[in-house]
This record gives structure tokens, C-alpha cells and sequence, in this order.
């Protein structure tokens, strides 16, 4: 396991990115529960955000690639709208134990 951060660094139904050992990971928060994945667009292979820690449109509903402006949905990482609609994230498993955000599978 790979710790990442508390929990309460990531403000709710907002993302942050961490280097890992696997790439760097998104890490989305909404209320007790985040959801992780790689930052590398299906599109192109390339990372989805131009700035730190932005990721969400601006609803917060999704996360955004700034690139082409593909939309994921939070909770499995597909894509529903934009050039890679149909393809997915790829996962990156979390744990949370004693409010630490812990990245598994390394
Ligand atoms: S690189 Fe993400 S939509 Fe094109």
C-alpha cells in the first residue's frame, strides 16, 4: 500500500493528484467515499488536467480533461461525452483506514 494523504486534504466533491509508484493518481472525494484513477486520458495518453489539482468541470459533477474536454463519470471513471466517449479511466484501488487515503496494487 501506498499512503497518499488524510482524507480531509481533499475538500468534498473535489479532486487531487498525487505521484505514486503507478503514475500519478486522481483522487476524487465525495463525502466518506473517493474514487481513484490514473491521470492518463484514453483519448490520448496524456495527462486530463493543465493545472494543479483541477480536474472537475465546473459543475463538480465530473472530472474534466482539459485537453478535448472529455467528461468522466466519478464513480467508474466512463466516459460520456467527448472524443474517447465509451472508453473509461483506469482504476486505481483506494482504501481508507483511520482517515488516510491509501493507494492499493502497488
Ligand atoms: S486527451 Fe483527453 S480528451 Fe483528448
Amino acid at each position: 500500500m501506498f499512503r497518499l494523504c488524510p482524507l480531509a486534504d481533499i475538500p468534498d466533491n473535489d479532486a487531487r493528484g498525487f505521484r505514486s509508484p503507478i503514475g500519478e493518481v486522481i483522487v476524487v472525494r465525495q463525502g466518506l467515499a473517493v474514487f481513484g484513477y490514473l491521470n492518463r486520458c484514453p483519448h490520448i495518453g496524456i495527462g486530463l488536467n493543465f493545472q494543479t489539482d483541477v480536474f472537475m468541470d465546473l459543475t463538480q459533477r465530473y472530472l474534466l480533461c482539459a485537453n478535448h474536454g472529455a467528461l468522466f463519470r466519478i464513480e467508474d471513471g466512463f466516459c460520456l461525452r467527448g472524443p474517447c466517449h465509451g472508453q473509461s479511466l483506469k482504476q486505481a484501488p483506494l482504501l481508507i483506514e483511520k482517515s488516510i487515503v491509501w493507494l492499493l496494487d502497488t
